[in-house]
């Protein structure tokens, strides 16, 4: 089985690597592309994983391209994990919204707008490709923000993408940790949009544990997302965020923090990884420990300046070891590849499942998977202000959508102007403005 990863250059693909040198089963990936418009880059991950794979017998066997066509012949799995603008692009979004007193968060609010409004034409572009190229493959999207680039490639691949984020996993795994029940044995019932649901219930034979949860302060104190939000607001909620609802419940706290920081994320991770890719030219370097260093800083330092406006303290052990997001994209690769049925937290098109949203519009929600794909099952309706939040945020996709198809700078304005983060025209205007300015990718909108 083939597998290609477009950002195949990108920092996290050994993770990827290192799952799939973990899987054993008949049927496994046995050939792995590797494309990205960096060559530096490319073959700075191939030294990673040429380490991984030493010593392992059959370790998939790894090309790189930087001719995306080439790529995607012949592929049975696309993975797709682009940052188009690259980590500067990143920086920049955050540096124009905080400066406009907004937020720059690359997949929340006006950083997640300005990142959509220059992804969404190069993952269609993808899509596209892919549908010509490659039609019987299927897609995995990595690529922030996931849900709306999801749903942008969906227009031309249908259900043959599929998006996936290891957040709501991480969450239903804490939140049965600190309840002491095997998290393979809960259901969780988690719904929204990507990095913007809720856990609503975990039920072990068929009762639900949850409420156990928000009644103990020590066990809510005891793990981040209670940490982050407070014992006394989950509560209220009766539900668990998603921790990227902490810009949202927090909004001022959570634009100050990131104000008053020495450097934003964007600024750290371009800054961390320029040194890698440095360290990575030197020949004798160990590249593999260079990596695994810079992995756990990467780590370590997530989501930081929430944590710190929350008075959350440290990350947890566990939740250092990383093994979410490779593991949710190899537990799908399976299940449709070798028809292994199994139920994983996926961005898709909703159908009937989210009542208050159209059928085309993609969600995050449970999903049934097998080799026909990514089945949502059905949910609980969201309580009146999850889906006021929900439907907002998705009209906001949806002139993101509108934009990158039209190039019409005003729909981008109406884009910005029309999410709750965002609290006035004259800052959407001013925020067009100055993405335009400093964003190659961005040229299109006139
Ligand atoms: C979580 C989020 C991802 C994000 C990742 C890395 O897993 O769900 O969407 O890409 O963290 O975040 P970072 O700030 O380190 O780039
Ligand atoms: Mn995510």
């Amino acid at each position: 089985m083939r597998l290609t990863i477009l950002g195949g250059g990108g920092f996290r693909v050994p993770l990827v690597y290192g799952a799939l040198l973990r899987d054993r089963a008949e049927g496994r990936v046995t050939a792995v592309v590797l494309h990205d418009v960096d060559a530096g880059r490319l073959s700075a991950v191939r030294r990673v994983l040429a380490e991984q794979a030493a010593g392992v017998p059959d370790a998939p066997e790894v090309t790189a391209t930087t001719d995306l066509d080439e790529a995607l012949r012949g592929a049975d799995f696309v993975f797709s994990a682009i940052r188009v603008g690259g980590l500067q692009g990143r920086a920049d979004d955050e540096r124009i919204a905080l400066a406009e007193g907004v937020l720059g968060q690359e997949t929340v609010g006006a950083g997640g707008i300005a990142y959509g409004l220059r992804t969404v034409p190069v993952a269609v572009d993808i899509a596209r490709r892919v549908a010509r190229l490659a039609p019987n493959a299927w897609v995995i999207n990595f690529t922030n923000p996931a849900g709306l680039v999801t749903e942008a490639m969906s227009r031309y691949l249908g259900d043959r993408v599929i998006g996936i984020c290891d957040s709501p996993v991480g969450l239903g795994r804490r939140i049965a940790r600190v309840l002491g029940v095997d998290p393979d044995r809960a259901w969780i019932d988690y719904a929204g949009l990507n990095h913007l649901g809720w856990v609503r219930g975990l039920r072990v034979d068929g009762r639900d544990e949850l409420p156990r949860l928000l009644a103990d302060p020590g066990l809510l104190a005891s793990f981040e997302e209670g940490r982050l939000f407070g014992a006394e607001w989950l509560r209220s909620l009766g539900a668990v965020p998603n921790e990227y609802l902490h810009y949202y419940y927090f909004g001022r706290e959570t634009v100050r923090a990131h104000q008053e920081a020495e450097h934003t994320r964007g600024a750290f991770l371009r800054d961390q990884q320029a040194r890698f890719y440095e360290e990575l030219r030197e020949p004798d370097a160990d590249a593999l420990a260079v990596w695994d260093r810079t992995r756990a800083e990467r780590e370590a330092t997530y989501m930081a300046e929430n944590r710190d406006s929350a008075g959350a303290g440290e990350r947890d052990a566990e939740d250092l070891t990383g093994g979410g997001y490779e593991n949710v994209a190899l537990a799908l690769m399976r299940a449709v590849a070798r028809d292994e049925r199994t139920t994983l937290i996926l961005n898709v098109r909703n159908r009937s499942t989210l009542a208050v949203l159209d059928a085309d519009a993609v969600v995050e929600v449970p999903c049934l998977v097998d080799a026909n794909g990514a089945h949502p099952v059905a949910v609980d309706p969201l309580p009146g202000h999850a889906a006021g939040l929900v439907c907002a945020v998705k009209a906001v996709e949806r002139e993101v959508l509108a934009a990158a198809e039209s190039g019409s700078r005003a729909t981008a304005v109406k884009a910005f102007a029309l999410h709750p983060l965002v609290d006035s025209v004259g800052v959407a205007r001013r925020l067009v403005d100055g993405y335009t300015a400093v964003h190659p990718g961005l040229a299109y909108l006139k």
